[in-house]
């Protein structure tokens, strides 16, 4: 089965349409989110909407719906960040607010494990290093394990000498998982944050059981627009320009 991959939508509904297009072309209808549908952008309602409305989709809580369900607090969210939770909550209906609210935080299936931040605190643990996948090697079984949060495409894995390894995912990277333990984090669509502006998404095939990393063009402008009629936070929409 090929799925498509992705992560950290966080409202860029123009990012998302142009990842669903892409991966129309590709004939993939399976899909894996690895959280954070909402925050930062100006349209969440359209992105939950779509998303929720996709039966073949697996997904699960990001650190910013729980903070929208009121799952989670924002203390540590930046000013921004926490402008834009409040926002959104302006911005939901009933059912896409229950469809955030009930997100699981992890999930297990035949073909892969799914988590936002890490297996250990699946909803604040940024998994940026070697020492962090170690830590978290005994909390989960099915390899990949996808996860996101951190915005950048990633992936970790047990080296020949069972020491762990991780690099960044350019475009058309591709990551096996035919072997060892492979965390994968397929980057963010609706707001990259390693300097490429496109949005980050991924193709897994559970058959041969490789992941290939993509970049898709997406009309930014027509999103900043949108953020500066909404008197969003310049900086959130000035940001999408550069990916960071
Ligand atoms: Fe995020
Ligand atoms: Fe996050």
């Amino acid at each position: 089965m090929k799925y498509g991959v992705f992560s950290d939508v966080h409202g860029n509904y123009e990012a998302l349409k142009a990842v669903l297009a892409f991966y129309r072309r590709k004939g993939v209808k399976d899909f894996i989110c690895c959280g954070d549908i909402v925050g930062y952008g100006p349209q969440p309602l359209e992105c939950v909407e779509a998303l929720s409305g996709i039966k073949e989709l697996v997904a699960v809580m990001g650190n910013h719906d729980a903070a929208l369900a009121g799952k989670l607090g924002v203390k540590w969210f930046n000013p921004d960040a926490a402008w834009a939770i409040e926002f959104t909550r302006g911005r939901l209906t009933g059912q896409a607010m229950d469809y955030v609210a009930g997100l699981p935080e992890i999930v297990e299936t035949d073909d892969f494990t799914l988590v936002h931040g890490s297996p250990c605190k699946p909803l604040t643990e940024y998994l940026l290093s070697e020492n962090q996948y170690t830590a978290n090697a005994k909390k989960w079984t099915v390899s990949p394990c996808f996860l996101g949060h951190t915005h950048m495409p990633l992936y970790f894995r047990e080296g020949p000498s069972g020491a762990p390894e991780t690099d960044f995912m350019k475009p058309l990277a591709r990551i096996s998982a035919a072997s060892g333990r492979v965390m994968i984090n397929p980057g963010s669509v609706g707001q990259p944050r390693d300097g490429d502006s496109r949005a980050a998404c991924g193709i897994y095939d559970s058959e041969s059981r490789s992941f290939e990393l993509h970049r898709v063009s997406y009309d930014i402008e027509a999103t900043q627009k949108l953020m500066t009629r909404l008197n969003m936070p310049a900086e959130l929409a000035n940001r999408l320009s550069f990916g960071f």
